[in-house]
């Protein structure tokens, strides 16, 4: 089979945005099959910054685009992210699933309002609206695509929501979200045919999961997460498509880590040392703008992501940032009760994180080469591209990647 599923190795915000750019131009279709607008791929084309929250961001490489039944969406926003792409791309071959879930503006207040009552616990969300449309989706109450085609059905299902959160609506929402459906049901369809078909017919298909590793729901630092499937097992569930269809997943890591929102984060940096490293690597939120948190590079952390998620290939990304550091620190086991451990475990403090330190590559490029060679060593996993700036062709091949 010719697909390639990509997943993030860490909290999210692995730059995947430029990776899967960079990708798209092998793959006749891409596809997002988690997440909702939290997500912010950021992918730089000449002067201009694209960031994709529903599209997939492979839109420019790829023939089609599809945004799977796994997704959430916000269809105001999506409606405006068309329109910015257009102005990219003449014609727009978007599918999306008419089983995806959508989010209205009782779950942005929802999201708030749980956010709020949570106090000092808080999660830290992108307060978009995420996981209460899961809860909703989970609940059995939620609002698909398919609703819309009736407008009675979904009044019901709005009202329903209203009565179960207790936050009243206006009946001018419903022809408000009518009007936005409207701009986006040309391209609503049984995506999960689609894809089995184009799939079937020997079709390259990439699939791009939001977000990273840590933050699902399932595998990741609970509750501190999101509330979607991140990890490679999410790409069939979120597809609808059986797992037969995929065998081949790369994993992009940072070559430091970063987390935006609460949560544990063992290799994390503070002080001076930290600022630095945020503004070198212009580490603030693509979709809240909030300042992320940011640390050394953590090798039990990917060797877990490694096992969880299949990677049979990793793409390394801001080195150049990186590299721009005096010296560069990475965890290689973590200590707990007086043992040593080696791999993250996302129910677990560790009392202690062991470290190794790494010459910059700011004026010795080989010392890059060793923090490489270093990195597929542990995780014998090797590394095909390497991110070295910003722009979207600024990205190194540095093996073969195979289907
Ligand atoms: P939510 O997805 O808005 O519910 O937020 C839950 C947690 O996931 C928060 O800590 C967010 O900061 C984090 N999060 C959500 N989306 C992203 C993303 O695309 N990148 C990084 N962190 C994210």
């Amino acid at each position: 089979m010719d697909t390639l599923t990509v997943v993030g190795c860490q909290f999210g915000d692995e730059g995947k945005g430029k990776v899967i750019d960079y990708l798209s131009k092998d793959f006749d279709v891409s596809v997002r099959f988690n997440g909702g607008e939290n997500a912010g791929h950021t992918v730089v084309v000449g002067d201009k910054t694209i960031k994709y929250h529903l599209v997939p961001a492979g839109f420019l490489g790829s023939k089609t685009v599809v945004i799977a039944n796994g997704v959430v969406i916000n269809i105001k926003k999506l409606v405006e992210e068309i329109e910015f792409l257009k102005t990219f791309k003449s014609s727009i071959n978007l599918k999306i699933s008419e089983m995806a879930h959508v989010v209205t503006e009782l779950h942005f207040k929802r999201d708030s309002y749980l956010e709020q009552v949570r106090g000092a616990g808080h999660i830290g969300t992108t307060l978009k609206g995420i996981g209460p449309a899961y809860e909703s989706k989970f609940g059995r109450y939620g609002i698909r695509l398919v609703d819309f085609r009736d407008r009675k059905k979904l009044l019901g299902n709005l009202s329903l929501i209203s009565k179960i959160y207790q936050i009243p609506f206006d009946e001018k929402y419903v022809d408000s979200l009518l009007e936005d459906y409207q701009m986006i049901e040309r391209y609503i369809s049984d995506t999960r045919s689609y894809l089995e078909n184009e799939i079937e017919n020997g079709k390259r298909v990439l699939f791009e999961t939001a977000q990273g590793t840590f933050i699902d729901v399932e595998s990741g630092t609970y509750p501190f997460v999101t509330s979607s499937y991140t990890t490679s097992g999410g790409v069939t569930v979120g597809t609808g498509l059986s797992p037969r269809y995929f065998s081949k997943f790369l994993g992009v890591a940072k070559a430091y880590t970063t987390r935006v929102g609460e949560g544990m984060f063992p290799t994390e940096m503070f002080g001076q040392e930290a600022d630095v490293l945020r503004n070198f690597g212009n580490e603030f939120g693509t979709t809240t703008g909030r300042p992320r948190r940011v640390g050394h590079l953590d090798i039990p952390m990917l060797r877990r992501a490694v096992k969880l998620n299949s990677l049979d290939y990793i793409a390394l990304t801001k080195v150049d940032v990186l590299g721009k550091m005096d010296s560069i620190k990475v965890a290689v086991s973590y200590e707990s009760n007086g043992s040593e451990i080696k791999e993250f475990d996302p129910s677990r403090v560790p009392d202690k994180v062991n470290y190794e330190t790494f010459k910059s590559w700011r004026d010795d490029a080989s010392n890059l080469q060793k923090y490489i060679d270093f990195i597929q060593s542990e995780l014998k996993v090797p590394i095909v591209l390497i991110g070295t700036g910003e722009k979207r062709d600024a990205i190194k091949v540095n093996g073969r990647l195979a289907l």
